[in-house]
């Protein structure tokens, strides 16, 4: 297993693009693939959860080329898809089983969908549910996780649902199956959450109606294929904003950001904190909102997270609850329990290793309380466990700035599911982060 050792640096600077999209990157392939024609797919995130969808599409009949950077989907359009010949592996990926989920209830075809051990803890019923009212037959353990077996030959028709949480997979996984119901699939959500569906659909030619806080299409329509660019991901970004935020001296550019008004919950909630974020240049590409955002370091100040923001914000809390620590006085989040069930249990993974770096923070069942430690070291050294999660381990990367002692980061291999290349684009930042999987690698390139 990977650990991450950090050591503390002063500052971060210089111009940077990071990964592509991974929400965008999952949804490019699987429209893609049901769209009549070519689409060309640049600016695709490499990493392994959507290689896992990009897989799952090859075992569904799709030819798929991949040169490394760009991507190109030879469509089969909606009714084109073959039976795989065995379970489709989404390996971490929440975003990539939800939404297969929905596509694949409406084929003729069964299918079996499977994870690792974080996905297959993760909770199926939110959407199980009310595909079963659309009447797709899904099977699922006791507990209502995968794996997932979907029986196909169902004949779909459209629902009207009001959603209990604010979730676009769910509110995807259910467009998707949709497309393959008879009348009108109508969504409602409690709060805004992205609409990289939606766009990319109407992208494709797909009619999709949106009003306030209602999404509502009609089955039986037709994909064009064409071409798609997918913006760098701001998730990914956040890492770098919250970095050149609370380290002094620092100033990046992180360019060609998405900057979807569903997805910069992160860019409010910084500012509200005092953070120094320009926004530059601002875009289209590929029905996405893009910019280059200037960060620059500033004080930072603890506040109460408007509720509002945080479905916009949904997976950046990790890099936040670091930049908390960095601030003066306390931060309150509430309203969050769905960090409880994404890739680990987020509030208190978080807050067990800000403790462990010496931080008050104190877990509460919806949102978690931190206390800022304005100092110039915030952090003590220490030994945090990430718990197999990508965005936990990189936010404690980042949390090396400003500690007292190297930070060692367990369990960070899926670091690659979101963000392949960190370590080596964290450090032409800056940062110093050295990798126990490099190491190993060295070693064994010298034996040879
Ligand atoms: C995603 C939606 C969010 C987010 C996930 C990606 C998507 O999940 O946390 O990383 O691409 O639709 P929820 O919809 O469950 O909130």
């Amino acid at each position: 297993m990977t650990d991450f050792i950090c050591q503390p640096s002063s500052s971060v600077s210089g111009e940077l693009r990071v990964p592509g999209d991974k929400s965008i990157s999952h949804r490019a392939i699987m429209l893609a693939s049901i769209a009549e024609g070519v689409t060309d797919i640049s600016g695709f995130l490499h990493g392994e959860d959507s290689l896992k969808t990009l897989q799952a599409f090859r075992d569904l009949g799709v030819q798929i080329d991949d040169n490394g950077e760009d991507i190109c989907v030879h469509g089969v359009g909606l009714h084109g898809l073959q039976a795989p010949q065995h379970e489709l592996y989404m390996g971490n990926s929440g975003t990539g089983m939800r939404l297969l989920t929905g596509l694949l209830a409406g084929q003729p075809f069964d299918s079996i969908l499977t994870g690792d051990a974080s996905l297959s803890s993760r909770p199926m019923l939110r959407i199980i549910n009310p595909l079963t009212h659309m009447g797709a037959v899904i099977e699922c353990l006791p507990e209502g996780t995968a794996p997932l077996h979907i029986r196909g030959g169902q004949s779909l028709h459209g629902i009207d649902y009001s959603m209990p949480v604010a979730s676009a997979q769910v509110k995807s996984a259910l467009l998707l199956a949709g497309l393959y119901a008879e009348g009108e699939t109508c969504i409602s959500e409690p709060a805004p959450t992205r609409d990289h569906t939606e766009r990319m659909l109407r992208g494709f030619g797909y009619p999709v109606h949106s009003t306030d806080g209602r999404v509502c299409l009609n089955g039986g329509g037709v994909l064009t294929g064409g071409a798609i660019e997918v913006p760098a991901d701001i998730s990914s970004a956040a890492f770098f904003m919250v970095a050149a935020s609370i380290a002094p001296g620092s100033e990046l550019l992180l360019t060609h950001v998405g900057i979807n008004p569903t997805r910069t919950g992160v860019i409010d909630i910084l500012r509200l904190m005092g953070a120094d974020i320009e926004i530059l240049d601002e875009r289209e590409a590929g029905g996405e909102p893009v910019a280059d955002l200037r960060v620059r370091h500033a004080p930072l100040k603890g506040i109460d997270i408007p509720t509002e923001t945080v479905p916009r914000a949904i997976d950046e809390f990790p890099a936040l609850f670091i930049a908390a620590a960095c601030a003066e006085g306390v931060t309150r989040l509430t309203g969050a329990e769905e960090l409880r069930v994404k890739e680990s249990d987020r509030i208190q993974v978080m807050a067990d290793g800000l403790q462990t770096l010496g931080i008050t923070a104190r877990a509460m069942p919806d949102g978690i309380e931190i206390e800022g430690n304005p100092g110039q070291t915030v952090f003590n050294g220490g030994r945090v466990d990430s718990e197999g999660d990508h965005r936990i381990a990189m936010a404690f990367a980042v949390a090396a700035l400003r500690a007292s002692g190297s930070i060692e980061i367990h369990d960070c291999d899926n670091v690659d599911t979101s963000f392949p290349g960190f370590v080596a684009l964290a450090a032409e930042a800056g940062l110093q982060i050295e990798s126990t999987a490099d190491a190993a690698e060295t070693v064994e390139e010298d034996a040879e």
